[in-house]
Formats: structure tokens, C-alpha cells, sequence
């Protein structure tokens, strides 16, 4: 048993170790919201926050996240998440779905670092996160909106 630090709460967790974080969020601890798309690091769509970086979940072993906070979808609240989710939906981004998760968890970690991306930020910084509906000028509007940078209609 180890403790993880989850959406600001202390969780018990049982997995082996070696464990990647994905599956102990999915298969233990039942939290769907963080997906499974590749397994091998190149989709991005399992991304969580581990500390203030966004990471694939399917990349990171559970003994390896130590004391590190973790934030998934179901925890990702505070102002900047509102202003991304009114945006998302102003800018009707979500097409099937699928990847939305990881696109907010990698915006909100952008936006915390950079609270006034450009165009060329935002294209940098969301480029790992592959989204097969092709939803990314939308994205990308919306993250200037969320951040006062965009026309809002
Ligand atoms: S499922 Fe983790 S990067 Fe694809
Ligand atoms: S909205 Fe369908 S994969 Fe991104």
C-alpha cells in the first residue's frame, strides 16, 4: 500500500509499483476520465498533472510519483479551469470526445505557466496531445478566449 496525493486528496492505492500511473487512476481507483489511447507515450491522451507538468499517465510509474501532487479532469477546478471549460464550451470544441480530457489537462497546465500564450504557444504546447477529429483550430481559439486573447461570440 502507498499513499498517493489526488486531486488534493490523500488516496491508498495497492497497485505493484511498477504499475503505470493510467492504470492504477482506471483500473483501481475507477477514475475513467484520464484515457487510454496508445499505451506508449505518443497520443497523449492519458495526460494528467503531476506537480504544475502535464505527463502521460501511461508513462509514469506509481513509484515514481512520490510526494508529487496529481491532478486529473475530475479534479481540475480553480478559476483558470472555469474560464477554459466556458470557453470549450463557447467555441463548441468537443467533437467525439475522446481526447478532451488530456486537451484541457495539457491547456490548464499551459495557462499556468504562461497565462497569455500566443497562437504559436498554444500550437507548441498541445501538439503532443493527438486528436483524430481534428478539433485544433478550435482548441486553439478557445485557449486564447479563456485567456482574453479571443474574440468571444
Ligand atoms: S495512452 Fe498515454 S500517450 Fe497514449
Ligand atoms: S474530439 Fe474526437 S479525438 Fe479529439
Amino acid at each position: 500500500m502507498r499513499k498517493l496525493n489526488l486531486n488534493g486528496k490523500s488516496v491508498e492505492v495497492h497497485s505493484d509499483p511498477d504499475t503505470p500511473l493510467l492504470w492504477v487512476l482506471r483500473c483501481e481507483l475507477k477514475m475513467t476520465g484520464t484515457k487510454f489511447g496508445c499505451g506508449v507515450g505518443v497520443c497523449g491522451a492519458c495526460t494528467v498533472h503531476v506537480g504544475k507538468d502535464a505527463k502521460t499517465s501511461c508513462q509514469e510509474k506509481l513509484s515514481d510519483i512520490g510526494a508529487n501532487p496529481v491532478t486529473t479532469i475530475e479534479g481540475l477546478q480553480g478559476p483558470q479551469a472555469r474560464a477554459l471549460r466556458d470557453a470549450w464550451m463557447r467555441v463548441d470544441v468537443v467533437q467525439c470526445g475522446y481526447c478532451q480530457s488530456a486537451q484541457l489537462m495539457a491547456a490548464s497546465a499551459l495557462i499556468q505557466r504562461n497565462p497569455t500564450p500566443s497562437a504559436k504557444d498554444i500550437d507548441c504546447a498541445m501538439h503532443g496531445i493527438i486528436c483524430r477529429c481534428g478539433t485544433y483550430p478550435r482548441i486553439r481559439q478557445a485557449i486564447l478566449e479563456a485567456t482574453g486573447q479571443g474574440k468571444r461570440t
